[in-house]
């Protein structure tokens, strides 16, 4: 890869940090599609994509519903589009690594997301709610579990990048055995 790819891939990578407050403006469908094309290259065991996305816009009364079903009901009510992702039981084929499977699809959807300009964050405290998310959305839990839904929207204030790396412990402390 050349040399200002690498270092665009890397403003992507260091460059994310959750958002949480959005503007009105809506997000466009063509930016949604990249947004799930990226989620759909994300690697799985045996290649088996266990996961499954279901999307919600303002204007369906499912937004609602959901932000009544998180503590984060804030984010959720203000977001210009969510994405439930799922796990699909019958295409599972390994817990441990059918749910590593679904980090790495959402982790490629919020680098898209950044790297569109717009901004989202992972809100994982839903699925402490797994049965009634499941229940409101009409999907059975013998086919579906719960995995995450990413909020976003246009991001409401512009954000820095922390490029100091502030926010996260230093690699020292993260090497079990020094480099
Ligand atoms: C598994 C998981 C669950 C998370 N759940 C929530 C959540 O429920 N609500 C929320 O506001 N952020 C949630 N986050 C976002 C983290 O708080 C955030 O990624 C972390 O603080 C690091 O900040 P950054 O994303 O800005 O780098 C979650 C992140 C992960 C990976």
């Amino acid at each position: 890869m050349a040399a200002e790819h690498v270092e665009k891939v890397f403003d992507v990578l260091l460059g994310r940090r959750s958002v949480r407050k959005f503007t009105d403006q809506p997000v466009g469908m063509d930016d949604l599609r990249r947004i799930l094309e990226a989620g759909r290259w994300a690697p799985s065991g045996l290649n088996n994509q266990p996961w499954r996305f279901l999307v919600v816009r303002p204007g369906d009364a499912r937004q609602e519903t959901m932000a009544g079903l998180t503590k984060y009901g804030h984010i959720v009510r203000n977001a210009q589009a969510l994405v439930v992702v799922l796990l699909h039981k019958p295409t599972m084929y390994h817990e441990g690594k059918d749910h590593q499977a679904a980090g790495a699809c959402i982790q490629n959807m919020l680098l898209a997301i950044h790297a569109l300009g717009l901004g989202g964050v992972w809100i994982g405290e839903i699925i402490n709610q797994e049965k009634d998310v499941l229940e409101a959305l009409h999907l059975g839990s013998e086919n579906f579990r719960l995995m995450a839904v990413i909020a976003l929207g246009h991001p409401l204030h512009p954000f820095e990048a922390r490029a100091d790396g502030s926010a996260r412990r230093p690699l020292e402390e993260l090497l079990v055995e020094a480099l």
